[in-house]
């Protein structure tokens, strides 16, 4: 037996309490609620109302995963956060949540960023450092503030994002729940999605008026989506690691538009049941979207444990990954909610 398998202990998230409709867009622009509801499957978002609140909830969706875990927050060993639209670039998230967490070692922190396959480059990374034996209980989180970087502006992208955060705890242990995983990336194609930094007023080199604003070209998007994530698990994350999608209970997806989700359920012939979606209310919440899409549905009992998924995040970079994980009882308790 080793003591060096990835187990997948605690899961968290947390929804800022902001709603805004489609019909709150539309009087910012020109658009409606049948426009975005049919094409994107979103009605409304939640949005961070302001920054003390993102830290506030990234605090509790913390503090949810290591309570599922059953440890205390002096034993987790490594603190690494899934952030592409972060609320301050320093100090990072990941060292913030050290301090609201009150750990009192100085254990390893960093942010990293891939958008919206966060969670999926999180997990890759800390079954990794477990099955190294290098950390025992790894914190992931996942934090994006969407709503702080879209141009309010643009009818194209400012109806699909909301903001959230998720959370989840890797332990070394006996049993392995991380069952297949896999990221990759094209560089060649980040144009679809851009993000700009200005430059500041550095008098000694070239600058540019860049606005910090989230651009994305949607249909080139959807159609790299569309062409790559269903071969991609049926093929990469299902067939090469000899999984039968027959074995998997749900799937999981990133929450960018009900119809990727639906083209996804159709290729695996799954029926609803099986496919857990809250884009409806949530929108595009980033990294954060598989996590919390995870702890609502175990919540709402929509998905049982123990259980299978099949994950899977896509975004900006481009970069993809996915996986099939173990949700193992316990690891999201609704007495934990809080
Ligand atoms: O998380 C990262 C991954 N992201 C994704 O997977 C997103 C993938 N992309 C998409 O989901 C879709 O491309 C969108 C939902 C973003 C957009 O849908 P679309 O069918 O690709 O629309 P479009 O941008 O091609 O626009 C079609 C038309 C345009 O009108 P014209 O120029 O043809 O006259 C737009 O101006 O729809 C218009 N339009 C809107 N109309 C009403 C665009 N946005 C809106 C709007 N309301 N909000």
């Amino acid at each position: 037996m080793t003591n060096n398998l990835p187990m997948i202990t605690g899961i968290g998230y947390a929804i800022p309490t902001k709603v805004v409709t489609n019909n709150d867009l539309t009087t910012l622009y020109d658009t409606s609620d049948e426009w975005i509801y049919s094409r994107t499957g979103i009605k409304e978002r939640h949005l961070f109302k302001n920054d003390a609140e993102a830290f506030e909830l990234l605090e509790k969706a913390a503090r949810q995963a290591i309570n599922n875990a059953g440890i205390d927050v002096e034993d987790i060993d490594l603190i690494i956060a899934a952030t592409s639209m972060p609320v301050q670039m320093m100090p990072t998230i990941s060292c913030t949540a050290q301090r609201l967490l009150g750990i009192k070692r100085n254990i390893p922190a960093f942010d990293f960023s891939v958008a919206c396959s966060g969670f999926v480059y999180g997990l890759d990374i800390a079954n990794a450092y477990i099955r190294s034996g290098i950390y025992k209980n790894i914190l992931i989180l996942t934090f994006d503030n969407c709503s702080r970087y879209l141009d309010w502006t643009d009818r194209r992208t400012s109806i699909l994002f909301g903001d959230g955060i998720g959370a989840a705890v890797v332990s070394a242990g006996e049993e392995n729940d991380i069952l297949a995983i896999d990221i990759k990336a094209d560089g060649h194609v980040g144009d679809y999605i851009t993000l700009p930094v200005p430059h500041g007023n550095c008098p000694f080199v070239e600058t540019n008026d860049d606005k910090q604003i989230l651009a994305m070209k949607g249909q080139d998007v959807y159609k790299f989506v569309a062409n790559i994530i269903p071969n991609y698990i049926t093929d990469t994350i299902l067939a090469q690691n000899n999984i039968d999608s027959d074995t998997v209970d749900y799937l999981i997806l990133h929450q960018a538009n009900q119809r990727i989700i639906k083209a996804v359920q159709e290729r695996l012939n799954y029926t609803d049941d099986k496919v857990i979606s809250n884009i409806e209310y949530l929108g595009n919440t980033s990294a954060s979207s598989i996590l919390i899409a995870m702890g609502e549905a175990i919540k709402q009992g929509k998905v049982k444990t123990p259980s299978k998924a099949i994950i899977c995040g896509f975004g900006a970079g481009m970069c993809w990954g996915g996986g099939v994980i173990r949700l193992r009882e316990g690891v999201f308790r609704k007495e934990n909610i809080f």
